[in-house]
């Protein structure tokens, strides 16, 4: 369930205003700016400058037909960018924004098509974060912003994490400590006759029908919507990763001590862990709380992929609605074949 709330890490006052100040005139020269969101970290460019937005793609290695989100300041400004806005529309950005919410709309015809991917539609958020909202009122446009990782990877929570994956090819990266959310927003498109959820997020099925009183329906493949997070492999580490529950878990780990050094876990059952470490496996013990479990994900997915290990294996964690989008980035992180 997504937590609205008063974010903890640092606050725009103290990052200093002559940070935005920079930031502003580097995004309206058409340069490229990591900003932090209360979700992932994006890449921001001027939603309304192609050069820009060849940048991001180019910086990215993105295909050029993936659309990329336009992030907005306030709900108000989204008749600058959508047309024909449907009451639904209208009633998810009052109860959701700003927060981990993106609204697939039809494209206002200012916005470019370079964006869209060619696309009729536009994605659009107003992002939760103070650092992400003082540089959208100063900028005073939209940014459009994929998550600042290369095509497929994972997406940074830290202003580390981008430097780490991006450093000199970006023109600044402002930093706003630790994403508060830590997985992506939840897209939920409104341009058929119902809703459709593309991509779960903290805010859930459950979250949509409690505001708009209709069941978003699962994105087909039928939609024809181009959205990376929809491949099979996506959101994933270059180490092989494997799903298993907590038996199956259990039994790999009792077989493993000749080769466990070049393993590492990501555990569920504290039960587990003196398994692990009897085979010498590296493990991280994540917490029990789905929404403790999504902040902390992704960190630990880039700690564990830096080339030390051959294998992660990963406790399957609780298969409710609240798990959803940890589910289904972990099951897309583990599309790659086992390799112990
Ligand atoms: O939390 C987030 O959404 C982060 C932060 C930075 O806001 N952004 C993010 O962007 O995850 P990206 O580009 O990595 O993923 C955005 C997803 C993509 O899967 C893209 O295809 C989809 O949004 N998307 C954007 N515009 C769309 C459109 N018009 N129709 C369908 N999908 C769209
Ligand atoms: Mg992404």
């Amino acid at each position: 369930m997504y937590l609205s709330g008063n974010n903890e890490e640092l606050t725009v006052a103290s990052l200093s205003q002559e940070r935005i100040r920079e930031a502003v005139s580097i995004l309206r020269w058409g340069g490229v700016v990591a900003f932090p969101t209360e979700t992932v970290y994006g890449l921001g460019g001027d939603a309304k400058n192609p050069a820009a937005i060849k940048r991001i793609f180019d910086i990215k290695g993105r295909p050029a037909d993936h659309p990329l989100i336009v992030h907005i300041a306030a709900s108000h400004q989204l008749q600058d960018w959508a047309c024909d806005i449907p009451p639904a529309a209208i009633r998810l950005a009052e109860k959701f924004w700003p927060g981990p919410l993106t609204l697939i709309l039809k494209r206002h015809p200012s916005v470019p098509l370079c964006v869209t991917g060619g696309q009729e539609t536009v994605g659009l958020r107003v992002p939760d974060h103070p650092v992400a909202l003082a540089l959208l009122q100063a900028f005073n446009g939209g940014l459009a912003a994929p998550s600042a990782n290369m095509f497929g990877r994972i997406s940074p929570t830290t202003a580390v994490h981008v430097k780490d994956e991006l450093q000199g090819r970006v023109d600044m990266v402002l930093d706003g400590g630790s994403c508060r959310v830590g997985l992506e927003s939840t897209i939920v498109s409104l341009v058929d006759d119902c809703p459709r959820l593309l991509r779960p997020g903290s805010i859930l099925a459950q979250d949509i029908f409690a505001a708009i009183g209709i069941e978003p329906q699962p994105g087909t493949s039928e939609t024809k919507i181009r959205v990376p997070g929809n491949l099979s492999s996506h959101y994933a580490p270059s180490v092989p990763l494997t799903l298993l529950s907590q038996d199956d878990l259990k039994a790999l780990l009792l077989k493993l001590p000749e080769n466990g050094s070049r393993v590492c876990a990501l555990l569920y059952s504290s039960g587990l862990t003196m398994l692990a470490e009897a085979g010498d496996v590296d493990y991280e013990l994540m917490p029990e709380s789905a929404a403790d479990y999504a902040r902390r994900l992704y960190a630990v997915m880039r700690h564990f992929d830096r080339g030390v290990y051959a294998s992660v294996l990963v406790e399957t964690p609780p298969q409710t609605t609240e798990w959803s989008a940890i589910n289904d980035r972990l099951s897309r992180a583990s599309q790659r074949p086992v390799n112990l």
